[in-house]
C-alpha cells in the first residue's frame, strides 16, 4: 500500500521552517498557540465524528473517545505552557488550518450517515493526514529546540512537545492500522482507501499552504516582484529600496495572517532583527523556488 506523506512547502522542509521559528520568540509563541488551538479544535472535530457514528462500530467509538482525551490533554499542556510563558492564548488570527481543511472537505462523502463505511474511511483518512503533518512539525520542532540555546524557556517548550509527540505518532499508527484492516476486506475497499488517501493529502496540502505556514504564496510573489525590481538597480541602492518597501510588501492590510501580524510586531520592535531573521526566511523560500525552476 502506498504511503502518502505531506509535501514540503515551497521546498522548505519543516526543519528549515522550525529552525527559523525558534529563533524569533514572538513567532515561536504564536506557533505554540497555533498548536494549542489545533489540539483543542480536534477534540471538537473528533467528538463530531463520534456523534455521527451514533454508537457503531463500537470498537471505533471506543478508540475515538480515547483519542479525544489525548487531544484534550495536549491542549491542556500547551495552554498551561503558554500561560506560564506569559503568552497569548486567544484565537490565532488569520486563516486557520483546520477551518480551511474543513472548508475543503467534501461534506457529502465525509457524512457518515449517507454511507457508513465510506464515511468511516473518509473520517479516518482525514484524521490520519492531519496527524502526520502534526508529527512532522513536532519532530522538526524538537530537533530545532535541541540545536537552539538551552534557555529555561526553550527547555520547557521542548519538554512539552516531547510529551505530546509520541502520542501523535501513536495516533498515526492507530489510523494506519484501521485503514489497513478496511483495505484488506476486498480490492474495492483497498481502492477506496487509496483514493481517499490521495484526495485528503491534496486537501490537507492546500489547507496547510493557505493557513498554517509562516510563508504564503501571496507574500512570496509580492516579494519576488519587489526583488525583480531591485535586481535592476545598482547594488548599493538595493538595500535602501528594499527596506523602504518590505513592510508594505509583507504587511499588507489585505493579507491578515498570523505570520504577517507577527512580522509586523517584530518589525516595529527591532527592524534590524527583522531584516536579519525574517527576510532570509522569505529569501530562502525564493531561492528554493528558483532552484526548482532551473532544475526543471
Ligand atoms: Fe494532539
Ligand atoms: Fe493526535
Amino acid at each position: 500500500m502506498k504511503v502518502v506523506y505531506p509535501h514540503k512547502f515551497n521546498s522548505m522542509s519543516a526543519r528549515d521552517i522550525l529552525k527559523k521559528v525558534v529563533e524569533e520568540r514572538e513567532l515561536h509563541l504564536a506557533t505554540l498557540n497555533r498548536y494549542r488551538y489545533n489540539e483543542q479544535r480536534s477534540c471538537k472535530d473528533l467528538t463530531e465524528v463520534i456523534e455521527r457514528l451514533n454508537g457503531q462500530p463500537q470498537a471505533l467509538v471506543k478508540d475515538l473517545s480515547r483519542h479525544v482525551s489525548d487531544e484534550a490533554r495536549h491542549a491542556m499542556w500547551l495552554t498551561d505552557l503558554l500561560i506560564d510563558l506569559g503568552a497569548d492564548i486567544g484565537k490565532p488570527p488569520g486563516v486557520s488550518y483546520i477551518d480551511e481543511f474543513e472548508r475543503l472537505l467534501d461534506q457529502e462523502v465525509y457524512d457518515t450517515q449517507t454511507n457508513l463505511e465510506d464515511g468511516i474511511i473518509s473520517a479516518l483518512v482525514a484524521i490520519n493526514v492531519t496527524e502526520k503533518r502534526g508529527c512532522e512539525y513536532f519532530a522538526a520542532h524538537i530537533h530545532a529546540l535541541k540545536q537552539a540555546p538551552q534557555t529555561e524557556e526553550n527547555i520547557k517548550i521542548r519538554q512539552t512537545i516531547e510529551k505530546i509527540f509520541p502520542e501523535e505518532t501513536g495516533h498515526v499508527r492507530w489510523g494506519n492500522g484501521w485503514l489497513a484492516q478496511i483495505a484488506k476486506k476486498s480490492p474495492e475497499h483497498r481502492k477506496k482507501v487509496e483514493q481517499a488517501k490521495f484526495k485528503y493529502a491534496a486537501i490537507e496540502q492546500a489547507a496547510f499552504e493557505s493557513g498554517m505556514d509562516i510563508m504564503a504564496g501571496a507574500e512570496l510573489r509580492r516579494l519576488n516582484n519587489l526583488l525583480e525590481v531591485s535586481n535592476t538597480m545598482p547594488l548599493w541602492e538595493r538595500p535602501q529600496y528594499l527596506l523602504q518597501r518590505l513592510p508594505q510588501t509583507l504587511v499588507s492590510p489585505e493579507l491578515q495572517m498570523t505570520r504577517i501580524q507577527v512580522a509586523n510586531k517584530a518589525w516595529q520592535r527591532d527592524p534590524q532583527a527583522f531584516v536579519e531573521k525574517f527576510v532570509p526566511m522569505f529569501f530562502n523560500g525564493l531561492n528554493n523556488i528558483h532552484r526548482q525552476q532551473k532544475s526543471k
